[in-house]
């Protein structure tokens, strides 16, 4: 996987319990998640045309997974680009503070599980690209 994105966006992988029966996956609180994960929303029923995101965050980290299908997550820290496939449910996608992201190529029935470090707040979200850069900026300066 790509992690040019300057160590802000990186691999977690996650144990599989492979079993002719189905394989299982697991995700504990305190060990693979580098967050208190305080809550958890999906995406599914996503038109294969649909693009997401189109935000970033203040202070809220995500890890980010395909639990079914795939789709492309779109990754800018405000100077650099990374594109990155959400493809294996083992395999989630670390997403720091202050990443702008947006989402699209949802393969049909794809399914995006999100853990994340904080509850719902409009208040921490950035939905203007101009907005984010400058705060990158100012703290560039
Ligand atoms: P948004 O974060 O913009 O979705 P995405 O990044 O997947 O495109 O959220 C879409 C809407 O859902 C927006 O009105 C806020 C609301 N929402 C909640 O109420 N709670 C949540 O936990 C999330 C993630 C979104």
């Amino acid at each position: 996987m790509n992690k040019s994105a300057k160590g802000f966006v990186r691999e977690v992988s996650l144990p599989q319990i492979h079993d002719p029966r189905g394989d299982l996956t697991f995700v504990e609180g305190g060990n693979h998640i580098p967050f208190e994960i305080r809550r958890v929303y999906y995406l599914y029923n996503v038109p294969v045309d649909s693009e997401r995101g189109g935000h970033a965050h203040r202070e809220l980290e995500q890890v980010v997974f395909a639990l079914s299908g795939s789709f492309r997550m779109r990754i800018d820290d405000g100077t650099t680009k990374s594109d990155y496939w959400l493809r294996d449910p083992r395999k989630g996608l670390y997403i720091s503070k202050m990443i702008w992201r947006e989402m699209d190529a949802f393969s049909q029935g794809a399914v995006c599980m999100v853990l994340a470090s904080h509850r719902y707040d409009e208040a921490d979200y950035f939905r203007n690209y101009d907005d984010f850069r400058a705060e990158v900026e100012s703290h560039q300066a």
